[in-house]
């Protein structure tokens, strides 16, 4: 009866081990189970994605809204133009999106982070100073010229700065159809309901008053 006892607690540990060595490890979006399955993004997300559309046309497979150029006059700089599921429902399942990415002469792309994708992109214009930081605040950084690529490997905070004369074009790619974006001003300081002050005063050891400023540029 013991021995008994022994070889079945024996052959449970073996099992979850073998589990934890078996079950993948999915580190992007799932792999679609059927050749397309175009977005109905008015259907009620019921599943992880969007249902698939039941009347399909050539349509659906092409996408014109990365051409540019795009107006890049506001505080920042920047304009980011997303070829992702919401704009190009054809995405849905496969686990891939674009942007076009302007930035005026000075222009920055705040640093922000993707919480389900690496970002690789190349820079179609222009001198782009690219960084991202890793987890124990390591640096990488390099500026980029036409032609050049640079991988934001997945969940890092990066940035891109325009340091040329001229406005700078980059195309970037993930693998989601929806990567996310966190930019790390408009989330701490423009949230809404806002993070209580005595909580950014604390966490970026500053004033009420520096706060407050801050929340007001993210305000909306
Ligand atoms: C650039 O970092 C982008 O997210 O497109
Ligand atoms: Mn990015």
């Amino acid at each position: 009866m013991a021995t008994l006892q022994i070889s079945s607690s024996l052959f449970r540990s073996f099992f979850l081990t073998l589990c934890l060595f078996v079950i993948p490890s999915l580190s992007s979006d799932s792999d679609p189970l059927q050749d397309f399955c175009i977005g109905d993004l008015k259907a009620s997300p019921s599943i992880n994605g969007f249902p698939c559309k039941s009347a399909v046309s050539a349509s659906d497979f092409f996408y014109s809204g990365l051409g540019g150029p795009l107006d890049t006059s506001n505080p920042n700089g920047v304009t980011v133009a997303p070829a992702n599921v919401l704009t190009f429902p054809g995405l849905n399942t496969l686990g891939i999106s674009m942007n076009n990415v302007e930035l005026a002469p000075g222009g920055v792309n705040p640093p922000h982070l993707h919480p389900r994708a690496t970002e690789v992109g190349t820079i179609i214009e222009g001198s782009v100073f690219v960084g991202f930081l890793t987890t124990n605040n390591t640096l990488f950084s390099k500026v980029l010229n036409a032609g050049e690529v640079f991988v934001i490997p997945r969940g890092l905070v990066h940035f891109q700065w325009n340091v040329g004369q001229v406005k700078a074009r980059m195309i970037t790619a993930f693998n989601s159809q929806l990567p996310g974006a966190v930019v790390l001003p408009s989330t701490l300081f423009g949230s809404n309901p806002e993070i209580p002050n005595a909580v950014l005063t604390r966490a970026f050891r500053t004033d009420v008053t520096t706060v407050q400023n801050l929340k007001s540029k993210f305000a909306g």
